[in-house]
């Protein structure tokens, strides 16, 4: 696998979820763009959403033995509060993009402290579904020149 998409609790109730703060769209309408983008640029992805802190860390541990290039992961609340997930993406040494639909930084005090921003190739906050597509766009050039 090329590409390892991982959304973190509460992600599956994209399209319902405070869609002022979140968007409109489902994250089945996310992964099924993104999936074919990818596909578009020759890459393989997986996506796996989970509501579980373990169900991510297995996940990433697993990607590190798969050859899994490239990591986009919006951990949701785990952004906030995981030094687990965060000591997991460290174990892997994988590149990844930390991606939130909403601006963090706009929002409560509480969601402006993330504990991947500062391992992470780059942080795409506030644009919505679409900041997944920057993020593959990214994950696409990384690739590419490693
Ligand atoms: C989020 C922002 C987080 O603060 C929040 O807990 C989420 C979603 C976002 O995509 O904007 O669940 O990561």
């Amino acid at each position: 696998m090329d590409i390892l998409l991982l959304n973190g609790p509460n992600l599956n109730m994209l399209g319902t979820r405070e869609p002022a703060q979140y968007g409109t769209q489902t994250l089945e309408d996310i992964v099924a763009r993104i999936g074919a983008l990818a596909t578009d640029a020759g890459l393989s992805i997986e996506h796996h959403q989970d509501n579980s802190e373990v169900g991510l860390i297995d996940k990433v541990h697993a990607a590190s033995k798969n050859g899994t290039k490239y990591i986009i992961i919006n951990p949701a609340a785990f952004t906030h509060t995981s030094i687990a997930l965060r000591d997991a993406m460290l174990a892997t040494g994988i590149a990844f993009t930390e991606v939130h639909l909403s601006n963090v930084y706009k929002r409560e005090a509480f969601r402006q402290q993330s504990y991947f921003s500062d391992i992470a190739e780059g942080v795409i906050s506030g644009f919505g579904a679409q900041g997944y597509e920057f993020a593959l766009d990214a994950a696409i050039t990384y690739i590419k020149e490693h």
